[in-house]
């Protein structure tokens, strides 16, 4: 089939979670689907490690361009070997890919360099996240039932990894305490915030209210959810501050509470701040 070379390079950024004990196979099946991708011609492919998490890998990918991508996405021998891959996940896909790019995931942080066992090529194999067109609140629910189970828990490992990743960042010399945020907006972008200290402690600004203010500044005013992650043995849920600015800009969004390994609780916005002041009582 004739490549086309026409358009931009195509990146896209996906975290994938080991099931403990399958690295050995998992990076394997990843080498065959990097040679299975060069030999195509589709792009290139990294495999990064990641430095604090043994069991987190990213794969960052370069494609030809958008109609390759495309053409590699649906190519059966690129699904069925991604098939195998995901066998040895705990959870995909992880990170929405366009905002890993847009905040630099891909030359940020301490990750390792990491090429498949197999081929030490580069090429590309990786499920794009998907958005479903949603509305927010409660109804999120509901959908959520006909969406099932599985998918449910993948998007919300989508959201809890940007979450985790965003928390890195956390400028907290002062309490050592790194919180991570994750808002997702209605359209399906994730927004993400870390804590920033400061040495007048009282100016110290939570990752939600920075996820929250980013989102606004940046044009969005419709969410669906928001995760939180922290490195606590109890699950570190909102302050009140943040509670109310959660309320008055994203409303009954959903709270989801991860720590570095996995998700500990959901709540509705509302059960955290009953009885809420609202722009409401200023008519
Ligand atoms: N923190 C958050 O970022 N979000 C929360 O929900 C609770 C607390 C941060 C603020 C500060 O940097 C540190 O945690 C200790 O309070």
């Amino acid at each position: 089939m004739q490549t086309s070379e026409t358009g931009p390079a195509v990146v896209s950024v996906t975290a994938l979670e080991l099931l403990p004990g399958r690295e050995t196979e998992f990076l394997g099946f990843a080498g065959r689907l990097q040679a299975l991708i060069q030999q195509k011609g589709y792009g290139t492919d990294q495999l990064l490690r990641d430095g604090t998490d043994a069991n987190r890998y990213y794969d960052i990918r370069v494609w030809k361009n958008a109609e390759t991508a495309a053409r590699a996405e649906s190519d059966p021998e690129v699904l069925a070997l991604w098939s195998r891959i995901s066998g040895r996940l705990k959870t995909s896909p992880i990170v929405d890919l366009a905002w890993a790019v847009e905040v630099g995931l891909a030359t940020a942080g301490p990750w390792q360099e990491r090429r498949a066992l197999r081929d030490r090529r580069r090429g590309p194999g990786e499920r794009r996240l998907r958005d479903v067109g949603r509305s927010e609140g409660e109804r999120r629910m509901s959908i959520d039932r006909r969406m099932g189970p599985r998918r449910r828990e993948e998007e919300n490992a989508s959201l809890v990894m940007a979450a985790r990743i965003v928390r890195e960042r956390a400028h907290t010399p002062f309490s050592r305490f790194k919180v991570g945020a994750a808002l997702e907006t209605a359209d399906g972008r994730i927004v993400t915030g870390c804590s920033v200290e400061n040495a007048t402690y009282g100016l110290t600004i939570c990752a939600e209210r920075v996820a929250v203010f980013k989102a606004i500044s940046e044009g969005h005013r419709s969410f669906k959810r928001i995760a939180v992650v922290a490195d606590s043995d109890q699950p570190t849920p909102p302050c009140g501050a943040c509670r109310q600015i959660l309320w008055e800009f994203a409303g009954n969004v959903e709270v989801i509470l991860a720590d570095l390994r996995e998700i500990r609780g959901r709540y509705w916005l509302k059960t955290l701040l009953p009885l809420p002041f609202d722009a409401g009582f200023l008519r």
